[in-house]
């Protein structure tokens, strides 16, 4: 079993660091921020993630996961490097490689000799290359091993995903990696360094884009009486489509699909391409969450002024407390810019938040529906269906109904008196 060390304790690093140590490694996870490390050395996860918290409580009973502040203190004696550090996005849409230079920079005077340098957050093509010319040690390897987790399922895609990715200067290099991930069941991918770090972002930028072709289809079913449902099934089933990632919603988001279409577009641009599918898909996104925003405004009656939306769902989607470029608070943006009062509720934020002061967040979805003018449903919470939709259709002002996620049925919903309008039913 290998020594390791993951820098940076975020959603990436925490998974990596918990389930390599899973996998019966000695990890240390190193972060900067030192509330975050003590809680996690008492065992407190820092976000919602399902089932982290059972494996970081059952590393930290073995010992075979520590954590600690500083990078140095990780990576001194250990013979594996995981870079995990934030790349946010520039205003222009290029990566922000601060944070992860700054990282190799603390770090590269105390890397063992022999040792590798794994690049697990997502980076532009060409970084690798650079960030060897950066290091200035020979006796050290870099090696892109991106990372394919989704929120919300995160330990499981580690533990059992659909391919591991290793992209090495050398056959000896991407062995030694695949190496560590020999009790893991699942096709290993091996390229050059430039693959394998344009493999992530064509992932993610191939994703968006089915998502976007999608929500243009559901928009198109809704003007053709046809039913998304019944069309995303029927093309689902042929195998060179394949049935995931085919339910509309208001607009893709969260941490990873706009920053990393972004970045792949600027990618292509700084080559001399213009990449058009791409940017079109992003584009096409933005004008989805507008159309998304007007859908309710139709729903509210014209008449009144100062009407109450209430809004369920804020994250970026269900299972996760992640806010980050969210298409609830999107199309809230939109409504609230109409002079609406809006009332949110989500089953994991409890407080208002920063990103947009103005709606007031309720921890009851009874009380946020009461007297509301529309209810839109914009995150796909199975909790939602354990409401009391009955109940919910009596103490709304007028009991109308937008269901971005297709949470619930039609009929069911226009028998309880709700008026109803799904996305592409
Ligand atoms: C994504 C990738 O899935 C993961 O492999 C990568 O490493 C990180 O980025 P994540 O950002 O957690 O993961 O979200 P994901 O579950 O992929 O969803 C992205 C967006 O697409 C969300 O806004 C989600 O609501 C939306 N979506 C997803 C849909 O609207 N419909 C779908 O059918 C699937």
């Amino acid at each position: 079993m290998a020594e390791i060390a993951v820098i940076g304790a975020g959603y990436v690093g925490l998974t990596t660091g918990a389930c390599l140590s899973q996998l019966g490694h000695d990890v240390t996870v190193a972060d900067i921020d030192l509330p975050r490390i003590e809680a996690l050395q008492r065992g407190k996860i820092p976000f919602v993630e399902p089932e982290l918290s059972e494996i970081v409580n059952t590393g930290i009973k073995s010992k075979k996961l520590k954590f600690v502040v500083g990078a140095k203190n990780a990576c001194e004696s250990a013979e594996f490097h995981f870079v995990c550090l934030p790349t946010p996005a520039n205003n222009d849409g290029s990566t922000n490689l601060s944070f992860f230079k700054s990282g190799i920079e603390e770090i590269s005077e105390v890397l063992q000799p022999n040792s590798i340098l794994i690049t697990k957050s997502t980076v532009p093509v060409g970084t690798a290359a650079s960030l060897k010319a950066q290091l200035q040690r020979n006796d050290i390897s870099v090696v892109s091993n991106p990372e394919f987790l989704a929120e919300g399922n995160a330990v499981n895609d580690f533990l059992y995903p659909s391919r591991i990715v290793i992209g090495a200067e050398t056959a000896e290099e991407a062995q030694r990696v695949a190496g560590l991930y020999s009790k893991i069941n699942a096709p290993v991918i091996t390229t050059g360094w430039e693959s394998a770090e344009l493999i992530k972002h064509t992932a993610n930028a191939f994703l968006a884009m089915k998502l976007t072709f999608i929500n243009e289809i559901a928009t198109l079913c809704e003007r053709t009486d046809a039913d998304i449902q019944d069309v995303a099934m029927g093309i689902g089933y042929d195998p060179r489509i394949g049935a995931s990632y085919l339910n509309p919603g208001p607009g893709w988001g969260g941490s990873c699909f706009p920053k990393d279409s972004s970045s792949l577009a600027f990618i292509a641009r700084e080559a001399g391409f213009n990449f058009t599918l791409l940017e079109h898909t992003i584009d096409l996104n933005r004008k989805h969450v507008e159309r998304t925003a007007m859908k309710v405004l139709e729903m509210l009656p014209q008449e009144i002024h100062n009407q109450k939306i209430a809004a369920w769902g804020l994250t970026f989607k269900a299972g996760t407390d992640d806010l980050r470029s969210s298409p609830a608070i999107d199309v809230l943006h939109h409504l609230v810019a109409e002079e609406n009062r809006i009332c949110a509720y989500d089953p994991t934020v409890t407080q208002q938040i920063a990103q947009i002061p103005e709606v007031h967040v309720e921890t009851d979805p009874y009380i946020c529906a009461e007297n509301a003018d529309v209810l839109v449903i914009l995150t796909e919470w199975e909790e939602f269906n354990e409401v009391d939709m009955a109940r919910i259709s009596e103490i709304m002002k007028s009991p109308n109904l937008v269901d971005t996620r297709n949470l619930f049925n039609r009929e069911q919903m226009e028998k309880l008196g709700f008026t109803y309008l799904g996305m592409g039913v």
